[in-house]
């Protein structure tokens, strides 16, 4: 009988993370470093899956989508433009006993318009490190940006951003994108790759870090389209969720108002999952206006308008930004594949991960270290790489038992057993993850069984 346990704690996704190689604590061996974190072999694969299932489905497979890799560090006043420099901050708090600084909306547990409302509510909040009441210095904002500098000499005129958002390379690359794409509204510019925060209080394992990946599309839009394209893009967030395996029950739909809107948007909505400590933000769904393509306009001093040849004139497009985090998709995925069962009164921890999402679609497992096993246990890895896309991994160490118990912990779909009736009768047992049925297939057959 199986049987999803109703909530799996975060310590227990954390551990699991771990001890099979998907995500390690950075620079672990020196104590770590708070906020950010190692993908080990794993949480690598898995990474990548999420990430070619969502560029396949957003870019390769959409005509009016193009892709981009732009640079992590840009010209500094690409963020003074986009407002970043001024107004991405977030309000902090230290605490005056134990120095420990603290995002005051955090703490007092709400967001508040003005930095002096927070006062009053801070004297009935206990310090989360030291446990003292109301002891706080002055409420003050802190950038989020992470500072660095160009060149050899360090002033001001060295200084440069890691980049906070993906979005402002594309921005900044709007005019050269539709002059080489000749592309035309509706259209889509779509990127994945690292952005930077220095959070205040990163926390919650993968959801809060420091250094992260962002999967963002910024969709080009008719002004007066923007509202109908918000709608479209809502849905198509929300259903692809599900294809990467994500349980419909954990997510539910969360609008921002005006004190949680980023400082470019009209209208944002979040789909949040319900992940072990709270309902909480995965995806951002955005209307950004003509906020970006017009301060850059200004900043740069380059025309990024579009001529509308159906009203035979030039007009600034509006954007509908759908923005996800890979480490919080990550995380929501382990956290929907986790399933305890017991089997024959032993507990069994399997990831139902979502077909291709798991690290490794087919294990080999050849029964014993006997040398005609090995042979056949090869050839059969050699050639389900060669002839197919899987990912496929060897492992002969340990009792079967163990290997499966390994396997199902890191959600590979199918194992191959190799036995010595393999060596008399040419087929193999292969294991489902999901059922445990054992079926057996000739080995000629198994591309093709693998792949139905
Ligand atoms: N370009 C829009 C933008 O950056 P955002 O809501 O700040 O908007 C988009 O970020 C997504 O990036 C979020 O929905 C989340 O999945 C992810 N994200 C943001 N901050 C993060 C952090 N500190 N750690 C992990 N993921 C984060």
């Amino acid at each position: 009988m199986s049987q999803k346990e109703e909530s799996v704690s975060l310590e227990t996704l954390v551990s699991l993370a771990k001890r099979r190689g998907f995500v390690f604590p950075a620079s672990g061996i020196y104590g770590g470093i708070f906020g950010f974190y190692d993908y080990g072999p794993y949480g690598a694969q898995m990474a990548r899956n999420l990430k070619d299932a969502w560029w396949d489905a957003f870019v390769r497979s959409v005509p009016n989508i193009h892709g981009l890799d732009s640079a992590i560090i840009q010209n500094p006043k690409l963020w003074e433009a986009s407002g970043h420099v001024a107004g991405f901050n977030d309000p902090m708090v230290e605490c005056k006993e134990c120095h420990a600084r603290h995002r005051v909306d955090h703490l007092v547990g709400k967001e508040m318009d003005n930095l002096v409302d927070y006062t009053s509510l801070l004297k009935e909040v206990k310090c989360t490190v030291c446990g003292k009441i109301g002891q706080y210095g002055e409420v003050k904002t802190f950038n989020m940006m992470f500072k660095t500098s160009i060149g050899a000499t360090e002033d001001s005129e060295s200084i440069a951003y890691l980049r906070p958002e993906t979005a402002g390379g594309i921005f900044a690359n709007f005019d050269q994108v539709l002059e080489t794409t000749r592309a035309k509204l509706p259209f889509g510019i779509a990127q994945i790759g690292k952005a930077f925060r220095n959070e205040i209080s990163p926390r919650e394992f993968l959801f809060r870090v420091r250094e992260f990946e962002q999967m963002e599309i910024e969709y080009f839009v008719h002004p007066e389209d923007a509202e109908k394209e918000l709608e479209n893009w809502k849905q198509i967030a929300w259903d692809w969720l599900k294809v990467v395996g994500l349980n419909e029950d954990n997510l539910e739909w969360h609008q921002h108002d005006d004190a949680e809107k980023a400082h470019y948007a009209a209208d944002s909505w979040d789909i949040n999952y319900a992940y072990p400590f709270g309902s909480k933000e995965l995806w951002g769904i955005a209307n950004r206006t003509d906020y970006d393509l017009k301060a850059h306009s200004e900043g740069s001093g380059k025309d990024l308008t579009y001529f509308d040849t159906v009203k035979n004139e030039h007009i600034t497009p509006y954007v509908i930004e759908p923005s996800i985090g890979v480490s919080r998709l990550i995380l929501a995925a382990l956290h929907s594949a986790y399933t305890e069962e017991e089997v024959k009164g032993e507990k069994r921890v399997v990831l139902k991960l979502a077909k291709g999402i798991s690290p490794v679609d087919v294990a080999i497992l050849p029964l014993s270290k006997k040398p005609e096993l090995q042979k056949v246990a090869h050839e059969i890895y050699a050639k389900l790489v060669s002839d197919t896309d899987l990912t496929v991994e060897y492992d002969e160490t340990q009792s079967i038992g163990k290997r499966y118990r390994r396997q199902d912990e890191i959600g590979t779909p199918k194992c191959i057993t190799v036995d010595f009736e393999t060596l008399e009768d040419q087929a193999v047992t292969i294991r489902d993850r999901d059922t445990m049925e054992q079926k057996r297939v000739k080995v000629e057959a198994l591309t093709a069984a693998l792949q139905a």
